[in-house]
């Protein structure tokens, strides 16, 4: 494994990528019981604000059935299932760590839908994705991880038909960096020295691979929702049930994390986020 996978495991390792197992088991499921979409969409969206952020998607994208999307850095293929299941459309679910792809390959046939969402694993700078083959690209806070971002948007420039969309939704930095304590925060949350970029540096990026872009800033949304979810964790009997399901060093680490982006969303404000929108011209 490379120093970089090492680096991704350990961050998915606080995601727990069984988590999703005990918490089915939790609400009365046993293995290998057939699912609805809808009876996972609370625990496989691997982003802030669940489907509503799908649901948004959506609509700037103007999805519809029998479109072929790419999700790239599909998760457990949260995002993926609820996609076709809500529009009736084809996605390929891409995935880097074999885990969350084995997982995610496991609920989609759980919930009937091998018709409808493929799933890859590999890293997408790499993955043969093919020259115009879709009509759609989504992602969902994965971008933020990969190194080469020029050639990921020329990839993903060739794999859309012409006029076809891209939607990405992702942290960028509001501001520069201006003390050890917030240089500290970022490296912890991007888990490397990698730069993160500013909604600056995404537009150009995007245009020089050829894209007309738009962006919506979701900043606010995304400082309410650290704010919000740190808050809930720090209740003792929070802290109680999730340590009784998955023991102490997976819950401090899930604090960890849930502390750091609240700092860098609200406490500093150098962190915000966004939907970048680009079209194929
Ligand atoms: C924060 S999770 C988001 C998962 C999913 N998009 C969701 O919203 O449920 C980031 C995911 O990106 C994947 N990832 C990171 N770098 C990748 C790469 N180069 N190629 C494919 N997937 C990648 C990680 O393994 C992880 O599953």
């Amino acid at each position: 494994m490379s120093k970089e996978d090492h680096k991704m495991r350990q961050f998915i390792i606080y995601r727990h990528v069984e988590k999703i197992y005990t918490e089915l088991k939790e609400l009365g499921y046993h293995d290998n019981d057939p699912l609805e979409v809808t009876d996972l969409t609370k625990l496989d969206q691997w982003h802030y604000c669940g489907t509503d952020a799908v649901d948004a998607v959506i609509k700037l994208l103007d999805i519809r059935e029998g479109a072929r999307v790419l999700d790239v850095g599909a998760g457990i293929g949260g995002p993926s299932r609820y996609l076709a299941h809500k529009t009736k459309c084809h996605v390929t679910a891409a995935e880097l760590l074999p885990d969350n792809h084995r997982v995610g390959q496991d609920l989609t046939s759980r919930c009937g839908m091998t018709g409808s969402v493929k799933h890859v694993c590999g890293d997408i700078l790499t993955t043969e994705l093919g020259k115009q083959e879709f009509d759609h690209v989504i992602s969902f806070q994965v971008i933020l991880y990969v190194p080469e971002k020029p050639r990921l948007f020329r990839q993903l420039y060739a794999s859309l038909k012409p006029g076809g969309t891209l939607c990405f939704e992702e942290f960028y930095r509001l501001r520069d960096v201006e003390s050890d304590e917030e240089k500290a925060a970022l490296k912890y949350f991007l888990l490397s020295d990698i730069a993160l970029p500013t909604q600056q540096d995404y537009r150009k990026l995007l245009e020089e691979a050829g894209f007309q872009v738009t962006v919506h800033d979701i900043s606010d949304s995304y400082s309410e929702y650290t704010y919000k979810r740190w808050s809930k964790f720090e209740e003792p009997e929070e802290r109680s049930k999730h340590v009784r399901l998955y023991g102490e060093d997976l819950v401090d680490g899930w604090r960890q994390l849930y502390v750091t982006a609240k700092k860098l969303c609200n406490d500093f404000g150098l962190m915000g986020a966004g939907r970048f929108v680009a079209r194929k011209v």
